[in-house]
């Protein structure tokens, strides 16, 4: 399903209003909201959105657990920390219990650090795959989404729920959901924004799959859903 808004600011507000709805009926039918929250830059405004009133009054925080679909293993101060950009944005700003973030936290031993993150979610979900209620993602201009790169190891990965990558030419590691971790949630959402993003989106949606990371991204007994605004859908006949 793709839904196009006018500009950035109108799909950060339709992000933020898609999360209070898919929340509350997360707690309504199941007592809890669990969220995997995407870096970079895109969704940003969407969280300081939630930061303030209207919406931050609406969403549950108190029966909402926070995670990631992936990050960057560096300190928790460092600019590139996906963690650090939802913690100014949103999460000092409202009444989440510190137990209830999960971080990815990797700057020491990535492998070791996607190991217990992947024991994490097997705990916290006991039945069944991870089930998130919403995955958030961005699309880089190469097709990624989450840390998931063209030609790296991790698109591979079958099993395991979180996998270390090393980007080439970048002098960190990440830990990213896999796939599969991604496919098995409720609802994923794609924010894609800007005119430096069209011509990736249009080979995605319009080109053959199998091309590209973010067409692994097929929820498995989920919904997807491509929120874009006009820069980005652009090129994409529809
Ligand atoms: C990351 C993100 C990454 C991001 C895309 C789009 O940690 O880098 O998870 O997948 O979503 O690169 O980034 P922008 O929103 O900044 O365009």
């Amino acid at each position: 399903m793709i839904r196009i808004c006018d500009d950035a600011e109108q799909l950060s507000r339709s992000a933020a209003e898609l999360f209070v709805e898919q929340a509350q009926q997360a707690v309504a039918a199941r007592g809890r909201f669990c969220v995997a929250l995407a870096g970079g830059s895109t969704p940003e405004r969407c969280y300081q959105l939630l930061a303030k009133p209207p919406l931050r009054e609406l969403v549950p925080w108190a029966k909402t657990h926070v995670f990631w679909g992936d990050e960057r293993c560096v300190p928790d101060s460092d600019p590139r920390s996906n963690a650090r950009m939802a913690h100014a944005a949103l999460l000092d700003q409202v009444p989440l219990p510190a137990a209830q973030i999960h971080l990815m936290a990797c700057a020491e031993n990535p492998a070791a650090a996607a190991q217990t993150y992947a024991a994490l979610l097997q705990d916290f979900f006991p039945r069944s795959e991870p089930r998130f209620d919403l995955v958030l993602l961005g699309l880089g201009e190469d097709g990624h989404t989450a840390s998931l790169f063209p030609e790296t190891p991790a698109l591979r990965e079958k099993v395991r729920l979180v996998v270390p990558v090393q980007k080439p030419g970048e002098d960190f590691a990440r830990l990213t959901l896999s796939a599969p971790a991604i496919n098995s949630a409720r609802l994923v959402v794609f924010l894609v924004s800007g005119k430096n993003k069209a011509a990736i989106l249009s080979e995605i949606l319009e080109g053959p799959s199998g091309r590209f990371p973010a067409q692994l991204i097929t929820p498995v007994q989920g919904e997807l859903l491509w929120l874009v605004d006009r820069a980005a859908i652009g090129q994409v006949p529809l």
